[in-house]
C-alpha cells in the first residue's frame, strides 16, 4: 500500500521576476518501507519537493495537487494537525546542519525539547532519552556530546546529531536531503551505514546529488529535471540501464563512469524550454522534441520515463 501518493504536485514561487515553477506537475509514490532516492542537477526542485511534502514553505508559495499521506491530503490538513505530523510522523533531516542546528542551545538541549514537545516526557526523561539518541547515532561520547554546542562539533558529527534530532520521536517517514553533503569519503560511508540501520522498515525520501549514495540504500530512484519528474524506476535499472537521455547523461557525469558532464547549463524555471524541458541540451533530441512535452509512460513493471523516444 502506498504511504505516500503526490499527485499532480505544483510548487510555485511569486517572485519579482515571474512565476518559479519549481516542482511542476510531480507524481509519486512511496510504498510503506520503501526508500526512494531524488535525483538531479543543482536548482531542479529537489528540496522544494521535499519541503512541500512537510509544508515547510515560504509564505510566497503556491502550492496545488494532492500530497496524500495515509490516505489523507496533507494539504488539506490544518496547521496544528501539520505540527503533530512532523513531530510524530514525517520527520525532515534538513539539508544544512549549520543552519538548521540552534547554534545558542546545547545539542541535548535541542534533542531533548523535541522529545518534550512531540512525546510529552518530562525534562528528565527527555535528556535521558536525548543522550540514548546520541549514543545510537554512535557519537563518540554521547553524554559529553549532549552538553556540547553545535559549532563545537565537526560536520560528520553535526550530520549524526541531525539525524538523532529526525529520529528522536521515531517517525515513519523519513527525508533525509543531502545528508552527506561535504562529508570526507569515509565519513560519508558512515553516515549511509547509518542511515541505513536507523531507518530500517521505515520508508525514506533521500534527496542528493550523488546517485552512489541513491544506489546504495534507495530500492527506488527518481530523476527530476527542472520541476519534472523524467524517470523513476527501481535503482538497479537507473544504475545499470537508464532510459532516460539525461539519465544517462547524469550517469556518465559522475566521477566513476568517466566525469563526462552534460553539456549546457539547467534551464529557467520560470520560463523552462517548450517540450521536452530536456531538449536543447539533448543528444537525441528531434524536431519534435521543441514542441511535444512528453507523458510519462512505462517501460516495464515500476519503471517510468518521460521522453518522446517511448511514448
Ligand atoms: N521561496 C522561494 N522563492 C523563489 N524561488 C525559490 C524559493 N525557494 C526555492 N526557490 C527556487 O526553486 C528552485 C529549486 O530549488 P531547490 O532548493 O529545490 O533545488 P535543489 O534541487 O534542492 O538544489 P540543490 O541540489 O542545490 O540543493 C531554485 O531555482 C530556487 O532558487
Ligand atoms: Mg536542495
Amino acid at each position: 500500500m502506498a504511504l505516500l501518493d503526490i499527485i499532480n504536485l505544483r510548487t510555485h514561487f511569486l517572485t519579482q521576476d515571474g512565476l518559479v515553477k519549481a516542482v511542476d506537475t510531480v507524481d509519486l509514490t512511496i510504498a510503506e518501507g520503501e526508500r526512494l532516492g531524488l535525483i538531479g542537477e543543482t536548482g531542479c526542485g529537489k528540496t522544494v519537493l521535499g519541503m512541500s511534502i512537510v509544508r515547510l514553505l515560504q509564505p510566497n508559495t503556491s502550492i496545488k495537487g494532492r500530497i496524500e499521506y495515509k490516505g489523507r491530503d496533507i494539504l488539506k490538513m490544518k496547521e496544528a494537525e501539520m505540527r503533530r505530523l512532523r513531530g510524530r510522523e514525517i520527520a525532515m533531516i534538513l539539508q544544512n546542519p549549520t543552519t538548521s542546528l540552534n547554534p545558542v542551545l546545547k545539542i541535548g538541549d535541542q534533542i531533548a525539547e523535541a522529545m518534550q514537545l512531540h512525546q510529552g516526557l518530562d525534562r528528565r526523561e527527555a535528556s535521558r532519552k536525548a543522550i540514548e539518541m546520541l549514543r545510537s547515532v554512535h557519537l563518540p561520547d554521547a553524554a559529553a556530546n549532549a552538553c556540547q554546542y553545535p559549532h563545537e562539533l565537526s560536520g560528520g558529527m553535526r550530520e549524526r546529531v541531525m539525524i538523532a534530532l529526525g529520529l528522536a520521536c521515531n517517525p515513519e517517514f523519513i527525508i533525509a536531503d543531502e545528508p552527506t553533503k561535504g562529508l570526507d569519503i569515509k565519513t560519508k560511508i558512515q553516515i549511509i551505514e547509518l542511515l541505513r540501520e536507523a531507518t530500517h522498515h521505515k520508508a525514506m525520501l533521500m534527496i542528493t546529488h550523488d546517485l552512489g549514495v541513491a544506489g546504495s540504500i534507495c530500492n527506488k530512484i527518481a530523476v527530476m529535471y527542472a520541476g519534472e519528474l523524467l524517470e523513476v524506476a527501481p535503482s538497479p535499472n537507473i544504475l545499470n540501464g537508464p532510459s532516460h537521455p539525461y539519465t544517462q547523461g547524469f550517469i556518465n557525469s559522475l566521477p566513476s563512469r568517466g566525469l563526462l558532464p552534460i553539456p549546457g547549463t539547467s534551464p529557467s524555471l520560470i520560463c523552462p524550454p517548450s517540450g521536452c524541458r530536456f531538449h536543447p541540451r539533448c543528444r537525441m533530441a528531434t524536431k519534435t522534441c521543441e514542441t511535444k512535452h512528453p507523458e510519462m509512460v512505462q517501460m516495464e513493471k515500476g519503471h517510468f520515463v518521460r521522453c518522446l523516444q517511448f511514448n
